[in-house]
């Protein structure tokens, strides 16, 4: 490969590791600004971070809970969040959509259905379109502590 050509493969490498592109990007943003057919990155049809918290701030995002989808078509679609709470699909879907976020056998519903996948486009800090916050559910509360043991 030619000189020019090597350093601009180079410089484009070194400007992705630097923005860090990739699944743990960005959380909070809304995804779909960039990521959206036409748009600068991947098109995904649904995208976002999930928190435990409403007001959370945008890096506080909680891993390993469970975006439910379901299309108008009645197609479910489940997302795991990863480690900065990201979710994405790039799965064809039927607007609206409805939503629920499950942490175990804890579940959050949203209560409208929704005509865009850009769930941070509302669930933002501070938050538009009637929005309460991030995508959130609370931990589960604490189990109860255990009873004093019983003495010999
Ligand atoms: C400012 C624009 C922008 C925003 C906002 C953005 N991304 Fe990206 N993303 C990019 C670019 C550019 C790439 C690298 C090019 C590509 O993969 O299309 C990328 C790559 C990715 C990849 C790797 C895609 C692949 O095919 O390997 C994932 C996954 C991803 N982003 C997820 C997200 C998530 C989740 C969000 C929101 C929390 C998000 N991005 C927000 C611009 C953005
Ligand atoms: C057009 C604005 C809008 C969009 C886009 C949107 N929501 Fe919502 N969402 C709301 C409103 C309004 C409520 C009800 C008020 C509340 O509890 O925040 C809500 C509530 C929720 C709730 C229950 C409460 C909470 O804050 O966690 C969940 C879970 C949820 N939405 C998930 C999603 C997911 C996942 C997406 C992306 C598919 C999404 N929302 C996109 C407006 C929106």
């Amino acid at each position: 490969m030619g000189w020019t050509r090597r350093l601009l493969v180079c410089l484009a490498s070194a400007w992705l590791a630097a923005c860090g592109t990739g699944p743990l990007m960005t959380p909070g943003d809304d995804c779909l600004s960039c990521h959206r057919a036409g748009g600068s990155a991947r098109a995904f049809t649904i995208a976002g971070t999930a928190y435990s918290r409403g007001d959370a701030i945008a890096t506080e995002g909680t891993p390993d809970l469970v975006v439910v989808i379901t299309d108008a078509r009645d197609q479910r679609i489940e997302l795991q969040t990863n480690a900065a709470g990201n979710f994405y699909t790039d799965q064809a879907v039927a607007f609206p959509v409805a939503a629920e976020l499950h942490r175990g056998d804890s579940v959050r519903h949203m209560e409208p259905r929704v005509s865009t996948g850009a769930c941070s486009s509302c669930h933002a800090e501070p938050p538009r379109g009637g929005a309460a916050g991030r995508v959130f559910i609370a931990p589960e509360s604490a189990a109860p502590p255990s009873p004093p043991p019983i003495a010999p």
